[in-house]
């Protein structure tokens, strides 16, 4: 087990940047997850911390230890990628086995291992299999077996679901929470999918550009999008997003006119989550319905307020409107957040 730390760390490649001066304390038994669109330098963070990737700049410590000078097999960490990397020849018994061997393990403690990371991911059944002769989760679930078979201080999991189907991501992700809950190995996993890294992490980290724009809980960020990056890559659907003013406390916007903030005259963001608002008799919010949805435990009415404004408001299963009907949205300014219109950071105080 150990803590990692990332001190003013960053990697340039002449002029581009992958990742800017990050700082970041990863405690003792944490699931750390990096969320980013790609190219945000997520895969970057991680190869650097793997020792694959020298750095620019800054300090990597793993427990008590500065590894910046240390080769990868000599970082105690295990990694698993978005492809699987397994030996096509080999049957997943000596698959999972590999990792025992090459770090010269007794031969006397192989078998006990390995069996105890098989059964980890419920692969007792398939150990005589050939990689060829699985399912892409099933061969996943190998690849995160070869990772545990070693007992390293720390995982590091690259989009490791990225390449299964819908169903299957949802199941093997409950299998690596569940993992992670048995083994409390510090882990730090990577993927653009916010849902996973709501799902997943006991704490985000959420990149753009290189750059950290937030740290929090799920629900911290969820809650408190530090800027309107964050708002936008957070949630499903995303905050909607309304550029507008702010006059003695109220904002005004096509459609809309909220009053109660507590923010200076000038033009700002309004933000607001599709589920916080309420389709009502009447409200701050009037506007036409641009298109309805049925998403099965809800439906969701998606308002076009001017020319390019657009918000949607979930509504109840059986709510119904058709394209063009006007409908009235409770949005009162309890429910939303402010941003900067200009630099898009949070304006803290105004509201929630
Ligand atoms: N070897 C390299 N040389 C130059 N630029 C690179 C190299 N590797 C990655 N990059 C750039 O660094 C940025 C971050 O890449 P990466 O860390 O792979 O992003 P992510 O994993 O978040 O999708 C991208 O703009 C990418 O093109
Ligand atoms: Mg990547």
């Amino acid at each position: 087990m150990a803590d990692i730390q990332l001190l003013n760390l960053s990697k340039r490649w002449g002029a581009v940047t992958g990742v800017k001066t990050m700082n970041l304390h990863i405690a003792d038994g944490e699931f750390l997850v990096l969320l980013g669109p790609s190219g945000c330098g997520k895969t970057t963070t991680m190869r650097m911390i793997a020792g694959l990737e020298d750095v620019s700049d800054g300090q990597i410590r793993i427990g008590d230890r500065v590894v910046n000078d240390l080769d990868p097999k000599d970082r105690d960490i295990a990694m698993v990628f978005q492809s699987y990397g397994l030996y096509p020849t080999m049957t997943v018994y000596e698959n999972i086995r590999f990792p025992l061997k090459v770090r010269k393990i007794p031969q006397a403690e192989h078998h006990a291992r390995v069996m105890r990371a098989a059964d980890t991911v419920e692969l007792g059944e398939l150990l005589n299999r050939k990689p060829a002769a699985l399912s892409g989760g099933q061969r996943q679930r190998v690849a995160l077996a070869r990772a545990i078979v070693r007992e390293p201080k720390v995982f590091l999991m690259d989009e490791p679901l990225s390449n299964l189907d819908a169903k299957l991501r949802v199941s093997t992700r409950a299998q690596i929470k569940n993992l992670h809950h048995e083994l409390k190995t510090t882990t730090i996993y990577v993927t653009h999918d916010q849902i996973e890294a709501m799902t997943l992490a006991d704490r985000v980290v959420v990149m753009n550009k290189g750059e950290v724009q937030q740290v929090g809980t799920p629900l911290e960020i969820y809650d408190r999008p530090a800027n309107t990056f964050v708002a936008s890559f957070i949630g499903s659907p995303a905050m909607n997003l309304i550029p507008g003013e702010i006059r003695g406390g109220t904002f005004t916007a096509p459609g809309v006119e909220i009053p109660g903030f507590a923010a200076p005259d000038g033009t700002v963001t309004l933000g607001f989550r599709a589920e916080d608002a309420q389709v009502a008799a009447s409200g701050e919010i009037q506007a036409p319905v641009y298109s309805m949805e049925l998403l099965g435990d809800s439906s969701m009415a998606t308002l076009q307020l001017g020319s390019k404004s657009f918000a949607a408001v979930k509504s109840a299963k059986d709510f119904k409107a058709e394209i063009g009907d006007s409908l009235a949205v409770r949005a009162p300014a309890s429910i939303c957040h402010l941003f900067d219109a200009q630099t898009g950071q949070r304006i803290v105080g105004a509201n929630r």
